[in-house]
């Protein structure tokens, strides 16, 4: 991100690809191949010129054999990833088995491609970054970051779907309610609410209801007249002004007292509100997005929160789910945490051990995010340099892993999810999945069946 010298692509520019592949003809017949296709295409022939071109160079895609001498495509991969966010890697390798297929997504692989591969089938995948970066360069949000949804990192479909949701309310004033568990995102996501909006520019106040007490929130919120009370002084403005033409973020709203919910009431219906013992009607334009990480409905329920500010309120009610559900997420949020932290404390840890990362992707992460990055922080810390090892990470994480069964039911979780992906992108197309997969139909089938995932006949 924004180093500077990273060159703004703009619509119309081709779509520029790293090859790295040490078969010369291989090479030399992928380059061809995607270079008919309109793509700029740059090769190397070995993991060693291709980590030196990925160090000076701006790529879109990178395609990279597993297997080369120097360094292996998941060292690539690596290094792709601490360098840019969201880089589609896709990764060939003649040695096809799906496991292998499971451990390059979980380092965070956009693609897998077992050898022999059909060109129709590179170029389908290649084709279907390549729109991902193009609808990405259409949708103005690289204006503040070449990457798109900047800060928010995220690999899943379920984030993906959430920051385009996200983005399509972003161009309207409804009222948003971000709800999810501590440390899932939620106020990230307001703030990329903001940026993603026209307000962009203007003011994005953020007001933990939880942390002011309740007697003073109504005017802090709405401000004062001089007298208002005892100790009002002198006159306030509140926050609700000073956020005019922006957005006022009500962190934890759940905890709002019935006083000050009926007067958000009433500014959300008629956005008009009065000073705390004030007469005078005041206007602003406001944009309001609250969040929780309680259930609000079950308040209402409980007769602790108003129903009617519950439904002006959430208008457009957006979850982010925790980070257990979406695992997915956790090799770019590491990469980015690590990125961060070497920054801040001019550290050079270059990427995470294979062992550790799977630590990573087994623990539930009660803590969410959050938690994800106080762990990536203190690794950072400990290592300094070179790649993060199982030794840097905290005895909870490391012990989650000792009962094997969850190791062994997340990877299968894993390759299920991976699988139904693959499914959907080639719409359906078993015999595609299982050429891309490099096995055959009827392993594939027989999986498909036991997730109860099969459909049509079983194949001959
Ligand atoms: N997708 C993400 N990409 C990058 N950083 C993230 C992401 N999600 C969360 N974080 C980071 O994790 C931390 C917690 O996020 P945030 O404060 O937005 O969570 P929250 O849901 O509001 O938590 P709480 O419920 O405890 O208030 C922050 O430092 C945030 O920057
Ligand atoms: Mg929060």
């Amino acid at each position: 991100m924004g180093d500077g010298r990273e060159e703004r692509a703009v619509t119309g520019d081709p779509v520029r690809v790293l090859v790295a592949e040490d078969d010369g003809e291989m090479l030399d017949l992928i380059r061809r191949v995607l270079a008919d296709e309109g793509y700029a295409v740059i090769t190397a022939s070995d993991g060693q010129e291709a980590l030196a071109r990925l160090d000076d160079g701006e790529f879109d895609i990178v395609l990279t054999d597993v297997r080369m001498p120097g360094a292996d495509g998941v060292a690539v991969l690596r290094r792709a990833m601490t360098r840019k966010l969201h880089q589609p890697v896709i990764l060939m390798t003649a040695f096809g088995s799906i496991s292998s297929a499971v451990e390059a997504m979980r380092e965070g692989a956009f693609h897998y491609l077992a050898k022999p591969f059909d060109l129709d089938d590179l170029l389908g995948i290649v084709s279907s970054a390549a729109t991902q970066i193009r609808q990405l360069r259409e949708s103005n949000l690289n204006e503040f970051e070449s990457d798109p949804f900047f800060p928010v990192v995220f690999r899943s479909r379920a984030m993906r779907e959430l920051l385009l949701l996200a983005r399509e309310v972003a161009a309207s004033t409804a009222t948003v309610l971000v709800q999810g568990s501590s440390g899932t995102g939620k106020e990230l996501l307001a703030r990329a609410i903001h940026r993603m909006s026209r307000r962009r520019d203007r003011p994005f106040v953020a007001v933990d209801c939880s942390a002011i007490p309740e007697t003073l929130l109504e005017s802090e919120l709405f401000g004062h007249a001089r007298g208002a009370f005892t100790g009002a002084v002198g006159e306030r403005r509140g926050i609700i002004a000073e956020a005019d033409g922006g957005t006022l973020f009500l962190d934890e709203v759940g905890n709002l007292s019935p006083a000050v919910q009926a007067k958000l009431l009433r500014f959300l219906q008629e956005r008009r509100y009065r000073r705390v013992g004030d007469t005078v009607e005041r206007a602003v334009d406001v944009r309001v997005v609250s969040a929780s990480n309680r259930d609000i409905r079950e308040e209402v329920r409980r007769g602790a929160f108003r129903e009617d500010l519950f439904y002006r309120l959430s208008v457009i009610p957006l979850h982010v789910p925790d980070l257990k559900e979406r695992r997915e997420d956790v090799p770019p949020l590491v990469y980015h945490f690590i990125r961060t932290f070497n920054a801040a404390n001019a550290y050079q840890v270059e990427g995470i051990r294979a062992d550790a990362l799977d630590l990573l992707l087994d623990h539930d992460w009660p803590g969410n995010v959050r938690q994800l990055e106080n762990v990536c922080e203190r690794a950072v810390i400990l290592r300094k340099a070179g790649l993060i090892q199982p030794r840097d990470l905290p005895d909870d994480v490391v012990a989650s892993r000792r009962d094997g069964a969850a190791g062994a039911r997340s990877l299968e979780e894993l390759e299920k999810a991976y699988i139904l992906r693959l499914l959907g992108e080639c719409d359906g197309n078993q015999s595609r999945v299982a050429r891309i997969l490099g096995i055959n139909r009827r392993t594939l089938y027989r999986k498909l069946r036991a997730w109860g995932a099969a459909a049509g006949e079983p194949p001959a």
